[in-house]
């Protein structure tokens, strides 16, 4: 039997881009557990790494939940939740394009002790409400999906999601 998450194909695909931002999050927690700044070269790869996820997140997965997602969930009744998961992305985009910005200006340099103790409470405040989020998508708007779709549309909405990606 299907898992909850591998009810319909694109829960499963959005299921796992979710474990993927939550590997890149787990990435920024251990980055800023320290409270000394890291040095340019052991920090580098990690922050282009967690730049490039948090664009993917809050650009191509964002949107795609928006535009394919929300409405029909929208139009089946659970306006609800749809709304509130809209709101947490209009709180989470900003935060998440300031920190890519900052990720991507700060690879290859440094950090001085003002600028690491910034950075560690935007990504803290980042980490804790995209954390939030995914765990609210994954019960509520997962579970929902295999409600919605009939076998056609969640095929259809499958291909559209991975021609997308491939772009
Ligand atoms: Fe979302
Ligand atoms: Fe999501």
């Amino acid at each position: 039997m299907n898992s909850i998450f591998g009810a319909t194909r694109i829960g499963q695909a959005l299921h796992t881009e979710h474990m993927r931002t939550m590997e890149h999050l787990d990435a920024l927690e251990s980055l800023i557990a320290s409270r000394r700044p890291p040095a340019p070269e052991a920090a580098t790869a990690t922050l282009e790494g967690i730049a490039r996820a948090l664009d993917e997140d809050v650009t191509r997965h964002f949107a795609f939940e928006e535009e394919h997602l929300f409405p029909r969930l929208h139009d089946a009744g659970a306006g609800f939740m749809v709304d509130m998961l809209t709101g947490e992305h209009a709180e989470i985009r900003p935060l998440a394009e300031s920190l890519r910005d900052a990720c991507r200006a700060l690879a290859g340099g440094g950090f001085d002790a003002n600028l690491w103790e910034s950075f560690r409470a935007d990504a803290r405040d980042l980490i804790d409400r995209e954390t939030f989020h995914i765990q609210k998508e994954e019960m509520g708007l997962l579970a929902a999906l295999s409600q919605v779709l009939d076998a056609e549309e969640d095929g259809a909405l499958a291909d559209r999601h991975a021609a997308l990606t491939a772009e």
